[in-house]
């Protein structure tokens, strides 16, 4: 029996820069997004029907329609016009609902593997279209490798940044991207600054003038109701990461190290920390 498989990557958002609320209530962003060596493993085999099996992560993912990876599988046939069915086996290891794209990631690797499986031969370029109609951010994810994002997610163009190690710590609860980005509003939206110099920096290679330029401007509106995200990043900081960051809409905390030495040292005061490096 045929099959395909693909590692679906996490995602840092270097910086989450959001400009403001539009007419269809999505925000204008701009962010720098990197893939991370976390991974979830996607796994598609020929089968009669369309079937999502989970395993790892929560007891609660669903498995039915609701889950991305369905959504992306039902898009692309519908784009496509397949007939084919898929058994897609899904083994979790990136926490959800954890603002490190992990969804996101699985709907991009299903969309990469059926393609294939399917012999869709949809090109790069329909599959990033496809993708931002099933979120925001599973365009970023598709292309596997560091982009700048502008819209609200779907204008994607290739970005450099030099070799980083993480220290990713999640966190025991869940936030809902939409509440995130609601709760911006409520604070009154506040947009940081034109990340130009930061992206060049990072361009560049210098790793250690970049640092102190990361920003999320989700973090306030979310440390104002998760005292202990804030703390985390904190505790990150005082164990000797040199730049600590909340990943997308929260609430997972990423610490910067020097190398995976010191990486794996911050880590080890972290319960249930993964240290990963980024994927370029
Ligand atoms: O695109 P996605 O379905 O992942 O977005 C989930 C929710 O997050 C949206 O319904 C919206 O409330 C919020 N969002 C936003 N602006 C973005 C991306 C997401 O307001 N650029």
């Amino acid at each position: 029996m045929r099959e395909v498989t693909r590692e679906a990557y996490a995602k840092i958002n270097l910086f989450l820069r959001v400009l403001g609320v539009r007419e269809d209530g999505y925000h204008d962003l701009e962010s720098l997004i990197v893939p991370i060596s976390l991974s979830d493993t996607v796994t598609c085999r020929e089968a009669a029907r369309l079937k999502l099996s989970v395993s790892g992560g929560e007891p609660s993912l669903s498995e039915g329609p609701d889950n991305l990876a369905v959504v992306a599988a039902l898009a692309l046939a519908d784009e496509s016009g397949s007939l084919d069915g898929a058994d897609i086996e899904l083994e979790k290891r990136i926490p959800v609902a954890a603002g490190l794209g992990g969804g996101s990631a699985d709907a991009a690797a299903v969309l990469s593997a059926l393609n294939e499986l399917w012999a869709c031969g949809l090109s790069q370029g329909k599959l990033v279209e496809l993708a931002a109609q099933i979120g925001s951010d599973v365009p970023a994810t598709l292309v596997g490798k560091p982009v700048l994002v502008s819209g609200r997610g779907e204008h994607v163009t290739p970005a450099e940044v030099p070799e980083m190690w993480w220290v990713v710590v999640p966190a025991p609860f869940h936030i809902r991207t939409p509440d995130a980005f609601r709760w911006w509003d409520e604070e009154g939206g506040s947009t940081g600054p034109d990340p130009a110099r930061l992206v060049s920096l990072l361009a560049s290679g210098d790793l250690l003038s970049a640092t102190p330029l990361l920003f999320n401007d989700l973090e306030g509106p979310v440390f104002a109701r998760h005292r202990e995200v804030a703390e985390t990043k904190w505790r990150l900081l005082e164990a000797g990461a040199i730049a600590a960051i909340m990943c997308g809409s929260g609430p997972t905390v990423a610490g910067l190290s020097r190398s995976e030495a010191e990486a794996k040292d911050v880590a080890s005061r972290f319960d249930g920390a993964h240290v990963a490096n980024t994927r370029r």
